[in-house]
């Protein structure tokens, strides 16, 4: 296929608030020989993409080539222009050409061919035609839809890699959700409810609440009129809960602490709130707790290896097929400049559930 010179994506050329995305015309991306190239339908819209354009004080990254910086909360640009976005899903239109590749044997059982629908966990990928390492492509199944994809593809892999490897969720176990009514927290409601775990979640009002119920959660605080320590102790008789999967970072942190039980687990799972000051591991010793701050990609995390790629890409599709998961989007924005601006916008700002996807073609 001879693919044409330029392409639209969505871009930054500085760090700032929502009005410094853009949508600009790029080169085509340079196709390496272990590369899939795809041509896009949808984006994922995530909160690392807000991280990496959020306005801070630029932060100097221990590794210097590191694109992620963690610290703060904060994710650096490596350069500008920079393409935002990694979660994104469409229709192969190239292959790779690197014969050691195409003899691979785990390249061979992801079964890629021309025309096959596949969803993308990349970083700097939307754009109308992305062309990526084939490891980070996953081929969808005829039972799911692209849109379906697209809108699992990053929390759903989050969701399921944290509930088996940070906290192993177990039949009886009982499970806080804070940010429950989000794209994340519906999706680890879900898996949590089917492996026999009760879940508590936390969330601003009853609409959200509703929902969250609707997809399983058993206990649902509405922390801005509800004392919410005082709940979950009253609901797990004074004991707490096994473990706390936490996106909202900064308002919550210290009051988690009261709430999880003798030797249970905080998953400090985001910053929607802003960051987790610095803390004395001491304050671990209280309750004999495990802390992690895990990603569930990038380097020397829980998605790296081909073997993982596979493991949990599988797990992630059959649990789509079979309905275990079901995405809930909450909206469709157009791949404009504003359109991506107020999808940040309005993830930003609270007021979302479930997913927020941009439609970039059919
Ligand atoms: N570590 C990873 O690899 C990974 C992967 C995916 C997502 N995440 C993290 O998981 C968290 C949830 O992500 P999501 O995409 O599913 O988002 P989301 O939950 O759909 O949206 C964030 C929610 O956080 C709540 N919130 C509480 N305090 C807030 C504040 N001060 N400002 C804005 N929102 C606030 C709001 O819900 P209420 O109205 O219910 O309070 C808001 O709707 C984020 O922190 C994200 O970074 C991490």
């Amino acid at each position: 296929m001879s693919y044409p010179s330029t392409v639209q994506a969505i871009a930054i050329s500085k760090t700032g608030g929502p009005e410094v995305i853009e949508k600009r015309e790029i080169p085509f991306p340079k196709v390496a020989p272990n590369h899939l190239v795809v041509k896009v339908q949808y984006l994922g819209v995530n909160f690392i993409d807000t991280y990496y354009r959020q306005v801070s004080k630029r932060l100097k990254c221990p590794e210097e080539r590191a694109q992620v910086c963690d610290r703060e909360g904060v994710y650096s640009p490596s350069e500008f222009p920079f393409v935002i976005g990694r979660e994104t899903g469409g229709i192969v239109v190239g292959l790779p050409t690197d014969e050691f590749v195409l003899n691979n044997p785990d390249y061979k059982k992801r079964g890629y061919k021309e025309g096959s629908r596949v969803a993308v966990d990349h970083l700097s990928t939307h754009a109308e035609y992305i062309s990526v390492p084939w490891e980070t492509v996953y081929v969808i199944p005829e039972s799911v839809s692209t849109l379906t994809a697209v809108s699992a593809l990053e929390q759903g892999l989050t969701a399921i890699s944290f509930m088996e490897e940070a906290y192993n969720v177990q039949k009886d176990d009982i499970i806080l959700i804070h940010t429950v009514a989000g794209g994340l927290g519906l999706l680890m409601t879900q898996l949590a409810k089917s492996r026999g775990a009760t879940v508590i979640g936390t969330t601003s009002t009853p609409e959200k609440a509703a929902l969250a119920k609707a997809n399983g959660a058993d206990h649902v605080i509405l922390y801005k009129s509800e004392d919410t320590v005082s709940r979950v102790l009253e609901l797990t008789n004074g004991e707490g809960v096994h473990a706390i999967f936490d996106g909202v970072g900064k308002d919550t942190f210290e009051s988690d602490f009261l709430m999880v039980r003798r030797k249970g687990t905080l998953v400090s799972v985001g910053n929607a709130s802003g960051a987790v000051p610095p803390f004395p591991p001491i304050k671990l010793a209280q309750k004999n707790l495990k802390l992690l701050r895990p990603r569930y990609y990038s380097m020397a995390n829980y998605i790296v290896t081909l073997a993982e790629v596979l493991y949990y890409g599988n797990t992630l599709f059959s649990l789509l097929a079979n309905g275990t998961l079901k995405t809930q989007v909450f909206k469709e924005y157009p791949f404009t400049a504003e359109g991506v601006q107020q999808a940040q916008i309005d993830l930003t700002g609270g007021k979302t559930t479930g997913k927020l996807v941009v439609k970039v073609s059919d």
